[in-house]
């Protein structure tokens, strides 16, 4: 069903690598509800992924760019502009890599380096989008933009790893930027907190498939789907949410509020029982 909720908005999307991505999904989305828009990712990314695909299908022309580089980020904005004609009233932040998960070192041997390069791809690069089309005036009176994140930065799980930390920069971000942005141009600026999902991020998370399948018993309304989560991005962009900001909103299917489910207590007894009887009961980090 499609509502017209963004006929006439201009946008640009960050992050669509494949047809698993929450950014591809959400292009789609925008596309059919009447957004033009740009998309965006690394020249690596663009080689290796079938971003040409979604640009296709979605009449939209791809900038390539990294988004740790201002000046990458610059033209980005500026040639977004002048493609789409005008003033950019809704940006996705759909960006996430952990070198210190991809190399698998664990949290407490973690490689600062990577550390450093983790927090800028995966946060600071929110906040230099922001700076950059604050100090462009890119953004239009009364736009919305948004980031992604996850639950890990308010609790932990199980080898989440240095993402955890970089997901509470990237929504600590939309706060501060929120408050300045808000008070002088009415543009709204929110990250949405998604369910472990399938895509190529998600199936970097050391055991992603057992917390997949824990998150959907623990929340009452199961795990969110990346088109759900593509729907909810599409109202958060839309005129519909004027006043929402600074907001870190859970789409989550209630997983958050949850503490335990009789859907998980089942399963963890079942589990439980078969890992004493098979004299496996240990632990590690
Ligand atoms: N999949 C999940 O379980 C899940 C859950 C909650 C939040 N998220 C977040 O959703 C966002 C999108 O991830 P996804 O799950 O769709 O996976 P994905 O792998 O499809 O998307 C990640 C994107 O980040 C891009 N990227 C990496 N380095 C970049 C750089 N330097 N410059 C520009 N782009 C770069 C990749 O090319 C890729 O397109 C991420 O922020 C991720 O952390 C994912």
């Amino acid at each position: 069903m499609t509502y017209n909720l963004l006929k006439g908005k201009r946008g640009i999307i960050f992050g669509a690598l494949d047809h698993m991505s929450i950014a591809w999904k959400t292009a789609e989305r925008c596309h059919e509800e009447g957004a033009i828009f740009t998309l965006s990712n690394t020249p690596l990314a663009m080689r290796f992924g079938e971003i040409n695909d979604l640009a296709e299908k979605t009449g939209s022309q791809i900038i390539p760019a990294d988004a740790t580089s201002v000046e990458e980020l610059e033209e980005v904005f500026s040639k977004s502009m002048e493609i789409l004609g005008g003033k950019i009233d809704f940006v996705l932040h759909s960006i996430g890599m952990s070198l210190n998960v991809r190399k698998g070192l664990l949290y407490d041997n973690l490689n600062y380096d990577y550390f450093l390069k983790d927090i800028d791809i995966s946060a600071l690069s929110f906040h230099k989008m922001l700076q950059v089309a604050r100090k462009m005036d890119a953004i239009s009176e009364g736009g919305s933009v948004l980031a992604l994140s996850y639950v890990a930065a308010q609790r932990t799980f199980f080898r989440y790893n240095d993402m955890a930390d970089v997901k509470a920069i990237l929504e600590s971000i939309a706060r501060s930027f929120g408050y300045i942005y808000g008070r002088d141009k009415k543009i709204r600026i929110n990250t949405i907190s998604q369910s472990p999902t399938i895509t190529t991020a998600g199936k970097g998370i050391k055991g992603m498939d057992s917390l997949f399948d824990f998150t959907e018993r623990m929340s009452p309304l199961g795990n969110a789907t990346a088109e759900e989560c593509a729907d909810y991005c599409v109202v958060m962009f839309s005129d519909l949410t004027k006043k929402v900001t600074m907001q870190n909103l859970y789409h989550d299917g209630g997983f958050s509020s949850m503490g335990m489910s009789y859907k998980a207590m089942k399963m963890y007894n079942k589990s439980l029982d078969q890992a004493i009887a098979d004299g496996e009961f240990t632990f590690e980090d």
